[in-house]
């Protein structure tokens, strides 16, 4: 009987490890425990026919072996309802990407600019968006009468403090705080009443660029910018120095690169001129030098400021500025 019985757990062993689904396993369980035909359940019936001494032990063995059987059973369907699962991953299909955010197209560009010029030795640095007259005019060199100072173009607060217009006023505080040499570049926004057009927007970015140091000369102005255009752009850009003016630098220029479109055949974007500006730039006017308290006999400097929006849009060919602050993300995801 014990050996019968041996052999039944053993057949109904193999059978469970065979089947292949979870129907052909419930095939299995009825063969073997079904109430009513099932093998051992027959066996387990038939005890009360065997002699009572006997009872106790095969009745115990049988149970047992119910036992035994049921935990493989269920074993076997979870492992069943494991390889179906795993039957539904295809490991060949492309991961599915998660959804990472990007940096503005703005925020990009100044990191960029930021790049380049560290690799020249300059080191960032900031100022506050809210500035005092003096430092946004007056230590420029542009005195009370200036027409840069008019209300109608710039943004007042109260108490004699205004929304620089520039980023120029940096220049001032470093020179204030530090002697040379200085090699520094500061990014942020400005701010101008300007009326809001494809090309102006009330707030920009500006990217102002100051180095002060004994033997600066106007070389070290034009190698500088003529490095940071080939690295924004490419090395095929042509830069072009056209005199100018400005309150705190003499002499001044205006610098334009080769149209980045039609590379100086003349287009559309340069308006048939084949040249577009990007910068102004010059040598530190000795009267901004005398408002820090540098000695202009004894140190030089250049100084540049750019417009991060032009920048950014002759990059990426962007005839819109408002497009930067619509925040729509059929624009945004572009970059
Ligand atoms: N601050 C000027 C502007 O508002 C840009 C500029 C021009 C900055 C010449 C400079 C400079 O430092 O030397 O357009």
């Amino acid at each position: 009987m014990r050996q019968e019985l041996e052999k039944l757990g053993d057949e109904a062993k193999e059978k469970i490890l065979q089947v292949k689904d979870e129907k052909s396993l419930e095939k299995v369980r009825i063969e073997f425990l079904g109430r009513k035909q099932g093998r051992i359940t027959k066996v387990l019936r038939s005890i009360k026919n065997l002699p009572s001494k006997d009872r106790p032990l095969i009745g115990g063995l049988v149970n047992q072996l119910k036992e035994e059987i049921e935990k493989e059973l269920k074993e076997r369907k979870k492992s069943i309802e494991k390889e179906e699962r795993e039957e539904y991953i295809d490991i060949t299909l492309p991961g599915k990407k998660p959804l990472v955010g990007k940096l503005h197209p703005i925020t990009q560009t100044i990191e960029e600019i930021k790049r380049i010029f560290m690799g020249l030795g300059f080191r960032v640095v900031r100022g506050p968006e809210a500035e005092t007259e003096y430092y946004n005019f007056e230590a420029l060199n542009m005195p009370r009468y200036h027409p840069a100072r008019d209300e109608q173009d710039s943004f007042y607060l109260d108490n004699n403090y205004l929304l620089r217009t520039h980023t120029s006023p940096v220049q001032i505080k470093i020179m204030e705080k530090e002697s040379p040499p200085i090699r520094i570049i500061a990014p942020g926004k400005c701010y101008r009443r300007d009326a809001v057009d494809a090309s102006h927007f009330t707030m920009f970015h500006h990217v102002e660029g100051l180095a002060v140091d004994k033997k600066i000369t106007f070389s070290d102005l034009k190698g500088s910018l003529t490095y940071f255009v080939h690295q924004m752009f490419d090395k095929e850009t042509k830069l072009r120095f056209r005199p100018s003016f400005f309150p705190f630098t003499e002499p001044s220029a205006e610098v334009d690169i080769s149209c980045i479109m039609c590379k100086g055949s003349g287009c559309r974007v340069c308006s048939g001129k084949g040249w577009l500006e990007i910068l102004g730039a010059g040598m530190v006017d000795p009267e901004v030098f005398k408002k820090v308290n540098y000695d202009p006999e004894k140190y030089q400097g250049f100084a540049f400021g750019m417009g991060v929006e032009r920048i950014c849009m002759l990059k990426y060919g962007i005839d819109d500025i408002r497009l930067f602050f619509q925040n729509d993300l059929r624009f945004l995801r572009q970059f």
